[in-house]
């Protein structure tokens, strides 16, 4: 079983009997964040999509107090100043780690280290799309074929990302299972609710399930 659980903005802990990845850990000063870096007592992956404050986060913090592993482009990997551990591929193709496979893929963004990026991960058999900051492209297509992710993790709140009419067009291009909305409701300029991002989604991709998490929930893939 692989838990899904979102602390908020683009924020997710993953976790399974044998690891736990951090993804975006932008706890502290995020308004909606469900848990404090203190809470965090273990973690073997920290991913981070892009350098912007609110992906980078408490990425260091969480690395350096569980000697988990960073995971980022060269460029953001390289630019952190403190002794941790990072594994830092470029875009392309699978990497295969203890308990976890990670491909970095496009994000249509801008950053100021690298690139930005968006995740394709697999842990315990099962394939995770999170696609960072990022506006719609037509490639999402590819990265639903190639993989074929079960859940795909979309930010929905516009303004910097994609809004609810553009992700909604994102899950017909990449057709996952499952679809979780993020990075909405945490700053005034971005859609405060996915209800939007929901009714879209129904009218274009109806077999697709539409799971709603508040920050702190967990949703539990079997
Ligand atoms: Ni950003
Ligand atoms: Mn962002």
């Amino acid at each position: 079983m692989v838990k899904i659980r979102w602390l908020g903005h683009s924020a997710f802990e993953i976790s399974t009997q044998k690891v736990v990845v951090y993804v975006d850990p932008f706890l502290s000063n995020n308004p909606t964040a469900a848990i404090k870096v203190d809470e965090i007592k273990k973690a073997d992956y920290v991913l981070v999509s892009h350098d912007h404050f609110d992906h980078m986060g408490d990425a260091v913090k969480i690395a350096k107090k569980t000697d988990a592993t960073l995971i980022a482009v060269p460029e953001v990997a390289l630019s952190i100043k403190e002794k941790i551990k990072t594994v830092a591929p470029n875009l392309g193709a699978m990497v295969n780690l203890e308990n976890l496979k990670v491909a970095l893929v496009p994000a249509f963004h801008t950053c100021s280290k690298g690139s930005p990026v968006g995740f394709v991960f697999t842990v315990d058999g099962k394939t995770i799309y999170h696609a960072g900051d990022t506006s719609l492209f037509g490639d999402m297509k590819l990265i639903g074929e190639i993989y074929k992710p079960e859940v795909a993790l979309l930010p929905v709140g516009g303004y910097y990302t994609m809004g609810p009419l553009e992700a909604s067009v994102a899950v017909t291009l990449i057709n996952p299972k499952i679809v979780i909305p993020m990075h909405y409701g945490t700053f005034p300029v971005i859609e405060q609710t996915p209800d939007k991002f929901v009714e879209e989604t129904r009218k274009k991709a109806p077999t697709v399930q539409i799971v709603i998490l508040k920050p702190g929930e967990t949703y539990e893939l079997k």
